[in-house]
């Protein structure tokens, strides 16, 4: 596909065809991401080298990197990172892909004070780390039950210099978490089991189950969270949980009815309900 001295743009045609017949939503793109990639520079560099002849391991790369996206594995696993709230965050099979409208619940935390924060399900750390780099005061624990997903959260709190006011444990839920904290965040798997089947290649068989699905109804790590949040909040503590777009209503009545007061929806910037937040009453 790419032959070491052809230059990138040659190889850019090949690419985005095989990419366009492996049903790839936006191969253009993708392709320049990925030759970028191979090239060592950043995409919006890639015009000023279009033209210059590939050297071998740079060919070699991208014909595999390419491949590998033809297989529909996310491109920010082929590339390793992926940017989020300004930043970018090491990515790997083992964590969930930070969205962009997970962004939401960010700005939602952004908008109270908080000195201590806990980020349940952390993932790659990108939530957690977001907030604590946007606040230089505030310190913060992420708990995952993935074991994997914390060595990839560490690398990203010392890729950002916050090792030193974030701290990661695995965890189900709040099993192994003490003491009360200002704020709770987190993006649960939320996808119900019925509902598996119909998304992308990328997600389904890439992305980790067990940050997709907690089977059944989608629901089950809303009743865990909404059970044990009151026990690890201060009085007046902000509840922040990312939800799937039907989830509001449900996530809502889960919440009011362990005691929190006043539970809103928030809308992502397409639009679509996205996060529902909540505060513990001051008793
Ligand atoms: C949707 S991902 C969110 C990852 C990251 N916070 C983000 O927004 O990009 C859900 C995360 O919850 C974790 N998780 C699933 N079940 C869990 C449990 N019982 N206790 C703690 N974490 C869990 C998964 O391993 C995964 O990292």
């Amino acid at each position: 596909m790419s032959a070491p001295g052809q230059d990138g743009r040659a190889a850019l045609g090949p690419a985005v065809a095989r990419l366009r017949a492996a049903g790839v939503a936006n191969p253009e793109r993708d392709a320049r991401l990925l030759l970028a990639h191979a090239l060592g520079i950043a995409p919006d560099r890639l015009l000023l080298h279009l033209d210059a002849p590939m050297p071998a391991a740079a060919a070699q790369t991208f014909a595999a990197a390419v491949a590998a996206r033809a297989q529909r594995q996310p491109v920010s696993q082929i590339v390793g990172e992926r940017q989020f709230w300004g930043r970018w965050f090491s990515v790997t099979r083992d964590v969930l892909d930070p969205r962009p409208e997970t962004e939401t619940l960010v700005a939602a935390a952004l908008e109270g004070d908080f000195d201590d924060v806990l980020d349940l399900g952390t993932g790659s750390g990108a939530i957690l780390l977001s907030l604590l780099a946007e606040r230089p005061d505030a310190r913060g624990l992420g708990v995952d039950l993935s074991e994997p997903a914390l060595a990839v959260a560490r690398g990203n709190a010392v890729r950002h210099a916050l090792e030193s006011r974030a701290t990661f444990a695995i965890s189900d839920w709040f099993t192994q978490v003490a003491g009360r904290f200002d704020l709770i965040v987190s993006n649960p798997p939320y996808v119900a089991e019925s509902e598996m089947a119909g998304l992308d290649p990328e997600t389904r068989d890439w992305e980790p189950m067990l940050a997709l699905t907690p089977g059944g109804d989608g629901l089950a790590a809303y009743r865990r969270i909404a059970a044990g949040a009151g026990g690890a909040l201060r009085p007046g503590g902000r509840l922040l949980l990312e939800i799937g777009p039907t989830q509001g209503a449900q996530v809502s009545e889960l919440l009011a009815g362990a005691g929190f007061a006043d539970p809103v929806v928030l809308r992502d910037m397409d639009g679509r309900p996205r996060v529902v937040a909540a505060s513990l009453p001051h008793r």
